[in-house]
């Protein structure tokens, strides 16, 4: 995050995971509609935008709790179901905060591993090696950040029936899972109590800046994270939460425009990665980042050098703890994102001076 937020800038940004901003003036709003302050009957959350996210995911609002982004989302997911010193199975490679998030919380984390040669998908027999009767959580992201691979409904009641037989939970970031634009997946929350999901309109609807994020969580537990956000961020920003209802209201409007983007994004990716020998990628269907590997040399020095002779930028794998690989982001603008992987090409081709 800290490498995003001051190091991931050049003018060839490729080391995005959302798609582009929607703009503003495109989204049909009563600006005479937005109030800075609520009342106090929705301090637990605003009753529209509950609903709105209860209506999108086809659950009860009662199992609902609005927070700020996914990132919040999963710190108080875990904080809610983690004491320090419980086990937490955390997929590898994984999304860092993600693990930063368990450590701060002093959970005793371990990891279950996801292979290229597998095409980066959950092996439930992996899982079940790494489990221990003091796992709590099982922690999962589908769509995989970063590799973008999709984890199908029988994989998952795998996944509970295995976190059930120790007790434990199976917290799902779906964040990216809206992404699946052909037969959008139902919420892994409505296959069963042993499911906590996090997700948010941040980044495939190109509104991150609302910071609308939810938890969908069986009511008791739902209970708790809306009073430990209390300690956080106590109440939402209320115009981003009307604002964030109008985005709900015109989902499907935002949810064409980035589909648009990232599926020429894809096309334009799938080109590029059929003519390099030098690095190898899985191709996914769906999603808005790919992995590829580097097949020979450092990926470190080769992104610095892609940065300084070439102004172009992408993720480091180190921060997924595959320092071979490298991240690249589907849905910007598409000519920059093609002037990017040209310059990525120019790059494996230019030898090292
Ligand atoms: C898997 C995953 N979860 C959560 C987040 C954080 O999202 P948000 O901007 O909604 O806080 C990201 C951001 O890249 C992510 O990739």
């Amino acid at each position: 995050m800290h490498w995003s937020k001051t190091q991931s800038h050049a003018r060839f940004n490729l080391a995005t995971s959302g798609v582009a901003p929607f703009p503003f003036r495109e989204l049909p709003i009563d600006l005479n509609k937005v109030e800075i302050n609520s009342d106090n009957s929705n301090s637990y959350g605003y009753a529209p935008l509950q609903q709105a996210i209860a209506v999108h995911h086809g659950v009860d609002p009662d199992c609902v709790v609005e927070s700020a982004g996914t990132s919040m989302a999963n710190h108080l997911a875990m904080a809610a179901i983690i004491d320090p010193g419980d086990e937490v199975l955390i997929e590898h490679p994984a999304y860092g905060p993600i693990l930063d998030i368990a450590q701060y919380l002093g959970a005793n984390v371990k990891r279950f591993r996801r292979v290229e040669e597998n095409g980066w998908a959950i092996d439930p027999h992996e899982v079940r090696r790494c489990i221990t009767p003091k796992t709590r959580l099982i922690v999962i992201t589908n769509l995989h950040n970063p590799t973008s691979a999709f984890t199908p409904e029988p994989v998952l009641h795998e996944l509970a029936d295995i976190a059930r037989s120790v007790g434990a939970l199976v917290l799902v970031d779906e964040v990216y899972l809206d992404a699946v634009y052909d037969d959008t997946p139902r919420t892994s929350f409505c296959l069963g109590p042993d499911f906590v999901v996090t997700s948010s309109l941040t980044k495939i609807y190109g509104v991150s800046g609302l910071r609308c994020g939810w938890i969908l969580a069986q009511p008791d537990l739902a209970w708790k994270m809306r009073r430990l956000n209390d300690l956080y961020s106590a109440t939402p920003v209320h115009p981003g939460e009307l604002l964030s209802v109008v985005a709900f209201q015109h989902l499907d409007l935002l949810r064409e425009r980035a589909r648009r983007i990232v599926d020429a994004d894809r096309k334009l990716l799938r080109d590029f990665l059929a003519r390099q020998s030098e690095i190898s990628a899985v191709s996914t269907e769906w999603g808005t980042t790919s992995f590829p590997r580097l097949l020979r040399g450092n990926a470190d020095a080769f992104l610095e050098r892609l940065r300084s002779q070439f102004d172009t930028s992408a993720v480091p794998g180190r921060f997924f703890e595959m320092p071979d690989h490298f991240r690249i982001g589907m849905g910007t603008n598409i000519e920059m994102f093609a002037e990017g992987l040209n310059r990525i090409s120019r790059a494996l081709a230019t030898p090292i001076s």
